[in-house]
């Protein structure tokens, strides 16, 4: 996104195409996500947010979908391989998809599948992944972690589940994490803790954020970079400290149905203790 870093962009697409048979699902999409940077995707639902996501992280299924690139490339290296899960074991990207029932595996524990990936990344022993396990899931407001981690996806809760998608797709270690809506099931003191484990990771170890949304609060208070969709092409592209300033209509419509953040303060908020140290203030006066 940003047009003054001179460095290689972890992510770089250019003029990305993505059909669903003969449905245009996003139209010659271009951006470039660098390396600490946290960048928002948002726009109404249908609008191709989820589609383009995927298709970044290689995760449309051919059998489903087309994409078709001038240039999709991660480290400078052309993306080919198409994937329908979290990749557990790669180092690299990782997404948290949005239905997060279909995308974890129903069979294991949860707490059998974080640790497989922390164990994997960081060579742990078994108690010390479990332990680790456990930190994370505290940090994502869990109370009850040593419960969840004995259950399978399904005995769980949707927001439950949202957020052990968060754990275990972070727990790689990925240098790109794709989050697709990754608070829309949680009540806003959860969601807070969970987009401060994200950005805290993004923060501490220059991986790239790349979450979708379609609240544009959210992107003011979390993201660096906003990219708006709307019916499948991407109309703004946008420093989130410039959003007051957007210029297309469906922006200034999403930014009109916001009630004023400067007069909201979501610091008052009582805010579960996540032990994030990072905190930026909402952009004041968003809107105008
Ligand atoms: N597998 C599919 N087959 C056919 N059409 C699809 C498929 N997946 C998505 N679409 C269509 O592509 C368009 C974009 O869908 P997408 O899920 O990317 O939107 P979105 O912005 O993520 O929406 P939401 O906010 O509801 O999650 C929609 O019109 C949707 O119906
Ligand atoms: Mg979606």
């Amino acid at each position: 996104m940003n047009v003054e870093n001179s460095t290689q962009p972890l992510l770089e697409v250019d003029h990305l195409d993505v059909h669903y048979g003969g449905f245009h699902a996003v139209k010659d999409a271009s951006l470039r996500v660098y390396e600490g940077e946290r960048v928002a995707i948002v726009g109404e639902s249908g609008s191709g947010k989820t589609t383009l996501g995927l298709a970044l992280g290689g995760f449309i299924d051919t059998r489903l979908g087309t994409v078709t690139a001038e240039r999709l490339a991660y480290r400078g290296m052309p993306l080919t391989q198409p994937h329908t899960r979290i990749p557990r074991s790669v180092p690299g990207i990782s997404m948290v998809f949005q239905d997060a029932m279909t995308s974890l595996d129903p069979v294991s524990t949860v707490g059998s599948q974080i640790t497989g990936v922390l164990r994997k990344t960081h060579a742990l022993s078994r108690r010390a992944a479990s332990a680790e396990a456990i930190r994370r899931l505290d940090a994502l407001g869990v109370r009850d972690a040593e419960f969840v981690m004995a259950s399978r996806p399904g005995e769980l809760s949707g927001g439950m589940r949202q957020r052990v998608m968060v754990a275990i797709a972070t727990a790689g270690d990925p240098a790109l994490l794709i989050a697709d809506e990754p608070t829309s099931a949680l009540d806003v003191n959860i969601g807070l803790a969970t987009m401060r484990t994200l950005t805290g990771m993004a923060d501490e170890g220059r991986a790239a954020l790349l979450f979708i949304t379609h609240d544009i609060e959210l992107c003011a208070r979390f993201a660096d970079y906003v990219v708006v969709m709307y019916r499948g092409e991407i109309v703004e592209n946008l420093p989130a400290r410039d959003l007051s300033r957007a210029q297309h209509p469906y922006t200034l419509g999403l930014l009109s149905s916001v009630p004023r953040l400067d007069s909201a303060d979501l610091d008052e908020l009582p805010v579960f203790d996540s032990g994030a140290t990072t905190e930026e203030p909402v952009i004041a006066a968003i809107g105008g």
